[in-house]
């Protein structure tokens, strides 16, 4: 019972979502199925309107299928309550968005910190942890400045250390280059990449950016809420 029998970090079989019903019925996801191995960087493309968003709120566990099964670490998502859920949105999932969501009246390294003070950890612990992720992000120097004193890629850079801050397993990033220029947005995604990297993460990112296409270890297209082969 119970037993894992593939070592992906996340596992998607079937997934199925429609929002409405009857002849309203929009079909989000249309049988999805696919793996994220652990450590790799898989980038999500597809039109607008193909499913994204659907998908990575599904995997995150912000939102549930309709149909099909979803496993994170081996851990089927359906088998969680509530409790469950946000268990694993604080400590096993850092989320990044298009619009950043930082808290506008924090300072950088207190956004950074959040995740932690949710998680109760020791004030200490939490300093240190923020000080280190601001470093990794490449903003030590702008730890006191609000949000609104960054500009859209430092902002992203915070999004990015408040997203490692817990150590998750899995990082997921819907559009993170959306609202910035071309060669900020490529800076971001070479941090991301890095990331991957250096912090034994595995990232599911939503992307129309052709950088991070080729930066990605294998690029997963939605159409229509199915994955293309390719
Ligand atoms: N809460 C909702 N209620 C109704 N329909 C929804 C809802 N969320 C998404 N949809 C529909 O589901 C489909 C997939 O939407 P989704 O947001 O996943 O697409 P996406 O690939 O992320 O698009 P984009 O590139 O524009 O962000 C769309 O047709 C959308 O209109
Ligand atoms: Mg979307």
């Amino acid at each position: 019972m119970g037993q894992t029998v593939t070592d992906a970090m996340v596992r998607v079989e079937d997934v199925h979502k429609s929002y409405g019903s009857g002849a309203a019925a929009v079909h989000a996801l249309r049988g999805v199925s696919f793996e994220v191995p652990r450590g790799e960087l898989v980038a999500l493309k597809g039109r607008s309107g193909s499913g994204k968003t659907t998908l990575l709120n599904i995997v995150g566990g912000l939102d549930t299928p309709d149909r099909g099964r979803v496993d994170v670490e081996g851990r089927d998502l359906a088998g969680l309550d509530e409790e469950g859920l946000l268990a694993l949105r604080r400590d096993r999932v850092g989320f990044v968005f298009q619009s950043f969501g930082l808290i506008p009246i924090l300072s950088a390294a207190e956004n950074v910190g959040v995740p932690l003070r949710l998680r109760g950890a020791d004030p200490r612990e939490r300093e240190e942890r923020v000080e280190l992720l601001l470093s990794l992000v490449g903003l030590a120097d702008h730890a006191a400045q609000r949000p609104g004193e960054l500009s859209g890629g430092q902002q992203q850079r915070v999004a990015i250390a408040r997203a490692l801050a817990n150590n998750p397993s899995l990082l997921i990033a819907d559009e993170p280059t959306g609202q910035l220029d071309a060669e900020t947005g490529h800076a971001v995604m070479e941090l991301l990449r890095a990331v991957v990297r250096s912090e034994n993460v595995t990232a599911l990112v939503a992307t129309h950016d052709t950088t991070l296409l080729g930066l990605a270890d294998r690029v997963l297209e939605l159409s229509d809420g199915q994955i293309v082969e390719h």
